[in-house]
């Protein structure tokens, strides 16, 4: 079934015809589309960082991240393939091992990036050994909670902080496996930063990190987004 409309350029993705407009993204043209490519650091409010590599897709032969991938004609992308999805478990079962990842017991279960798509790539165990890192969470300030041991590194907080917020309250500090989130703030914690529960880095974190405090269960567990449809499934503002 095509998704395009006369006139309007297209690619193929898993051999639908997927339209575009110049200048997106195959990961922006493909969701746009109502088309679902695994991803975990990509949200449309923002340019493509390119380091979950959760998008990566063929092209000619070639691992490529749709996320940064510009659409152009006549392409021909795979994405749902048993490879692709197969490296995406992996590349998830080492998020899920590299962390502290509780879902039981975290109050983001039902929607959280990161445990709905290990759900739609088969993920039913984590794998390999755990690495049980010890990340103090930081409860210093008054609305808003930081649990570090669920990052998984996006850099989506750190983007919105920057760049909607003006704020720069997150970085990334480190390098390969010793990178951490971090506070710019003197004593390294978030009650020494200017940041309220208004800004868009309160709300941006796929996972469960950065949790207003006080409102953890006020949509019950069984009716949050992913509990009601798969991650697969285009959600508010992804229709086509
Ligand atoms: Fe991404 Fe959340 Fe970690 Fe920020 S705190 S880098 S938004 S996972
Ligand atoms: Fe493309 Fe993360 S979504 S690399």
């Amino acid at each position: 079934m095509s998704t395009a409309s006369l006139n309007t350029p297209t690619f193929t993705l898993d051999g639908v015809e997927i339209g575009f407009v110049a200048g997106q993204t195959v990961l922006q043209a493909a969701t746009r589309a109502g088309r679902y490519i695994p991803h975990l650091c990509w949200h449309e409010e923002f340019p493509a960082h390119g380091s979950c590599r959760l998008c990566g897709v063929k092209v000619g032969g070639h691992m490529v991240c749709a996320c940064t991938l510009q659409a152009a004609a006549d392409l021909e992308v795979e994405s749902n393939t048993d490879e692709l999805n197969g490296q995406r478990k992996k590349l998830l079962q080492m998020l899920f091992i590299e962390g502290n990842h509780f879902c039981p017991s975290c109050e983001k279960s039902g929607n959280c990036l990161l445990q709905a798509t290990a759900y739609a790539m088969g993920m039913e165990a984590p794998h390999f050994e755990e690495f049980y890192p010890d990340r103090p969470v930081d409860a210093s300030h008054p609305d808003i909670l930081l649990d570090f041991n669920r990052c998984i590194l996006c850099a989506l907080c750190v983007r919105a902080s920057r760049d909607v917020d003006n704020k720069s309250v997150f970085a990334i500090g480190g390098r390969g496996i010793s990178s951490r989130l971090l506070v710019n703030s003197e004593s390294g914690t978030l009650a020494d930063t200017d940041m309220t529960l208004q800004d868009r880095a309160a709300t941006i974190c796929p996972v469960g990190v950065i949790l207003p405090k006080r409102r953890g269960f006020a949509i019950p567990i069984g009716q949050r987004r992913f509990d009601l449809q798969p991650v697969s499934e285009p959600g508010p503002g992804e229709r086509p």
